[in-house]
């Protein structure tokens, strides 16, 4: 089995569901947890799946991703606007890093047009709502399996 892809969510996630439903979907966060480990196995990944409130656990979890993951897929939500510090930690990967958001912050406010994740990812997937977690996983696996065809 190949390292795990792990799938890191930031601030609010944890009320996927309820919060504004109209852009992020009725979906809950487990649900989308459950999307990704279907897709992961389908594609022969594990996946660790976590979403944290705080930037510092955040970045934590991205440095533990550069030594034990295969491959990184990030919402980094608000933080992905904000967050230098998610950035710089990003840019000590190795691996690929698909960022990933529900809804399209290209076609939303103009505070939401900028992101540091993105200067640092291989590739970004947004506006596609759950399912485009499991874009995301498709497209990490598909960089690893041709970093590594054996993988
Ligand atoms: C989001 C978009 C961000 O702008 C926002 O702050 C979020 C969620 C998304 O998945 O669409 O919290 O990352």
């Amino acid at each position: 089995m190949p390292k795990p892809i792990y799938v890191l969510n930031g601030p609010n996630l944890n009320l996927l569901g309820s919060r504004e439903p109209h852009i992020y979907g009725s979906e809950t966060l487990d649900d989308v947890r459950r999307r990704c480990e279907a897709r992961g196995a389908a594609l022969g990944f594990d996946i660790d799946f976590r979403q944290s409130n705080h930037e510092g656990e955040l970045v934590d979890w991205i440095q533990q991703a550069r030594v034990e993951g295969a491959a990184l897929v990030l919402n980094p939500a608000a933080y992905g606007h904000t967050s230098v510090a998610l950035y710089d930690a990003l840019k000590t990967l190795a691996i690929p890093v698909v960022e990933c958001h529900l809804s399209n912050p290209a076609a939303r406010e103009e505070f939401r047009r900028h992101s540091y994740v993105s200067l640092a990812a291989t590739g970004v997937i947004a506006g596609f709502g759950a399912a485009g977690y499991e874009l995301a996983i498709e497209a990490a696996a598909g960089l690893v399996r041709k970093a590594s065809p054996a993988a």
